[in-house]
């Protein structure tokens, strides 16, 4: 299939379709135009500086990709299982890229049939869950690929002590060749042991932050490894790249989301964003969505210090699954949601309908059309649906779910965070909020660095926890 452009249709975001009470007014955009055209400039003006070093990721890998292509052919050959270790945005890419592009039951297949090793990505300290991780690899047979930018983070650096101890006890010597590891040039432990230890290894660049990273070597060594043309991938984030390159918001599909989504949150107190892709493959591009929007987003300050509370709250959601389950809410509840439809025009596969049941009539009329066109009416009616009640929803068509149609859908998510940022004013790129979690956690669990022992302190003024509260 030759490479075709994803498409946004806001129709039914907009006033015309929804009145003015509900709807956006096409004079709102435009009277934010010059607006979204100073955001497009800022982004412009600052790529490939700061933490914008992702926008070039499509143009400035030729080399790393070469290697990436080396390595995934190696562990291929020689690895039966290959396990991701992190977290956030060093394993929902990952795992969104691998649903998205291989087979939805991948690892049960035959090996004959795989396009590579069985592939996990672990990104939780659920011990039941390295335990049942266990259960299933031989570590004799599994490449571990520990990806972490910051080589700090606690969950995936223990994981590492786990993997590489059971290395040591069960392969011996050689056991370095078991591990992959993913991290910044120079900064963080992982860089050490990468040093120490002799690892293959591969860089996340500068200005390539978790969220932004998947068209780095943190996504796009396991898509390599299990057969998905990373090529492809890189050459639909440039297409859409190119496709945002205007600052007329009516020409930059990017700039039109971002304004919209301003629209909606700062006037119109729409602060719920669900992502309702009608397709299993893209079940966790919705994750991947919800981590981007809401980690960039939710800020409590400007960039010039300004005390703010903004972020619309990203929600995923399955189509056609959710229909029953959250649709009734999302109908008929407050007016504080937006609905972004992820369409898929043409599926990979058919599943035709057989003709029976002639004596029930409603369910007789199924037979002979297939869960393709079911799939795609039950879109239209819950679009439809939502119309009635004067809920605002969009969509993004995808011809088909390729290589290319994902490296665009990426891309294109990415730059609307980014120009959101400029809308909002804040930082997209920072998450001082989690912060805050990660330093109370070090200090429970008893980490001596003084900074840990005075948040000990701190967290001690906590009010005492009352037992009437506790039933
Ligand atoms: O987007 C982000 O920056 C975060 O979600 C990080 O990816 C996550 O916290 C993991 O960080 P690190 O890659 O440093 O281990």
């Amino acid at each position: 299939m030759e490479d075709k452009l994803i498409r946004l249709d806001v129709n039914h975001m907009m006033a015309d379709m929804l009145g003015l009470q509900c709807g956006v007014n096409p004079a709102e955009v435009d009277a934010l135009a010059v607006f979204a055209k100073r955001a497009q400039e800022n982004v412009a003006a600052k790529r490939g500086t700061g933490m914008l070093g992702w926008t070039e990721l499509p143009y400035n890998q030729e080399e790393v990709v070469e290697k990436l292509l080396n390595v995934a052919a190696h562990v291929r050959e020689k690895f039966d299982a290959f396990v991701v270790l992190g977290i956030g945005g060093s394993a929902l890419g990952p795992i969104a890229i691998q649903q998205a592009l291989n087979h939805l039951h991948y690892n049960e297949l035959p090996k004959a049939k795989r396009n590579g090793p069985r592939l996990y990505v672990e990104d939780n300290v659920d011990p039941e869950r390295m335990a049942a991780l266990l259960d299933v690899i031989d570590p004799k047979t599994t490449c571990f690929n520990v990806i972490t930018k910051s080589g700090a983070t606690a969950e995936t650096m223990s994981q590492y002590l786990i993997v590489s101890d059971l290395l040591k006890r069960e392969v011996g010597e050689g056991w370095q060749e078991h591990i992959i590891a993913t991290t910044d040039e120079s900064r963080g432990n992982l860089i050490k042991l990468v040093k120490s230890e002799g690892f293959e290894s591969f860089v996340i660049p500068n200005g390539v932050g978790g969220r932004f990273s998947e068209m780095c070597p943190v996504g796009l060594l396991a898509a390599a490894v299990c057969g998905i043309d990373i090529r492809a991938m890189l050459r639909g984030a440039a297409m859409m790249d190119e496709a945002c390159k205007s600052s007329d918001v009516w020409k930059n599909p990017a700039l039109l989301e971002a304004t919209l989504q301003y629209i909606c949150s700062e006037e119109m107190g729409v602060n719920v964003h669900v992502m309702m892709p009608y397709a299993d493959s893209l079940r966790y591009i919705a994750d991947w969505f919800c981590q981007l929007w809401a980690e960039s987003l939710g800020k409590n300050v400007t960039r010039k210090g300004m005390a703010v509370n903004v972020g619309q709250t990203p929600v995923k959601s399955l189509g056609v699954t959710d229909q029953h389950s959250q649709l009734q809410l999302y109908t008929e509840g407050p007016y504080d949601k937006v609905v972004t439809f992820l369409k898929v025009e043409n599926y990979r596969a058919e599943t035709k309908i057989p003709h029976g049941c002639e004596e029930i009539p409603d369910v007789a009329f199924l037979g002979g059309k297939s869960h393709n066109q079911l799939i795609q009416a039950e879109r239209v009616g819950t679009e439809y649906a939502l119309y009635r009640a004067g809920r605002m929803s969009q969509t993004i068509t995808l011809p088909e779910v390729n290589a290319n149609t994902i490296g665009q859908l990426l891309y294109f998510f990415e730059m609307t965070t980014a120009y959101m940022g400029e809308f909002l004013d804040i930082d997209a790129f920072n998450q001082p909020g989690v912060e805050e979690s990660k330093l109370a956690s070090f200090a429970v669990l008893g980490h001596p660095a003084e900074k840990f022992a005075k948040k000990r302190d701190e967290m001690a003024t906590q009010p005492k926890e009352k037992d009437k509260y506790i039933l």
